[in-house]
């Protein structure tokens, strides 16, 4: 990661309590992203989940609460620290980065979450062929990242939509301000980056709010029901066909 200024980029470490407590209750993650997550990723109950970038753990509890065996990794050891602390200490949380190869054998996952995660990697390849690699045949990634509509709306003069590029910002949550660097590509650039990883497709999403959220936050309600706000994927290991049989000699 690089600075701006003197000032780290994307340091959750600097933020990760009110980051987490904003992310416990807010519409964004908590009535909008993480529901859409949840109901994408259906009925997992027994399965092995890897949540990547999974913060402060709100969506790998409510992944374990639904009965599957779920595993968080995230670069930032105060944000694994909160995952522990909400998860227990049997729980199988790491720190490390998404951008690395992984510390987890071949297809030994079913699912693999990653919540707004990618759109803070400039590369997507390394770390999709890592998902693909860890996720057995037929194993599912289910991914949410910044709306590329939305992403692209944050520079003016109007970027180069097709040419994958960086902004950054400062995040103000409660008192916490933070700088954030983030990658934003095409919607044809993220289905080119699953795909060259080798997935399928199966899933494009641009969900509307949890309904029940309307009247709690009936403005963010409005606005999201009626503008893109974050983009969500299932895409798929392919189940190899079966092998031919050869001629006997
Ligand atoms: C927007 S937060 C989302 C957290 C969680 N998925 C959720 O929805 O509550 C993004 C998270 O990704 C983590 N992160 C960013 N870059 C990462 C990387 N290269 N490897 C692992 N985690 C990363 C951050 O530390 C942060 O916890």
């Amino acid at each position: 990661m690089d600075n701006v200024g003197r000032m780290l980029t994307n340091d959750y470490d600097s933020f990760a309590e009110a980051y987490a407590a904003a992310n416990e209750s807010n519409f964004a993650n908590a009535h909008y992203e993480r529901p859409a997550v949840l109901a994408l990723a259906g009925d997992v109950s027994g399965h092995n989940i890897l949540d990547a970038g999974c913060g402060a753990g709100p969506l790998t509890a409510a992944l374990r609460d639904r009965g599957a065996t779920v595993t968080g990794l995230d670069l930032s050891a105060e944000m694994i620290a909160l995952a522990r602390r909400r998860l227990g200490e049997d729980a199988d949380l790491r720190v490390g980065d998404i951008s690395d190869p992984l510390p987890f054998a071949d297809a030994s996952f079913d699912e693999v979450t990653a919540s707004l995660v990618l759109h803070y990697l400039e590369d997507w390849g390394p770390t999709l062929t890592e998902f693909r690699r860890i996720l057995r045949p037929g194993g599912r990634l289910i991914a949410s990242v910044d709306h590329p509509f939305v992403a692209y709306t944050f520079r003016q003069p109007w970027p180069d939509y097709f040419t994958p590029d960086t902004y950054t910002f400062t995040w103000t949550i409660g008192e916490h301000s933070a700088p954030m660097k983030f990658w934003r590509k095409s919607l044809g650039a993220m289905t080119e980056a699953f795909t060259d990883a080798g997935f399928r497709l199966s899933v494009i999403s641009e969900p509307q709010p949890d309904p029940a959220s309307r009247e709690l936050f009936p403005d963010d309600f409005e606005r999201q029901a009626t503008t893109p706000g974050f983009l969500f994927f299932v895409v798929e290991v392919p189940i190899p066909s079966a092998l031919p049989v050869s001629a006997t000699p």
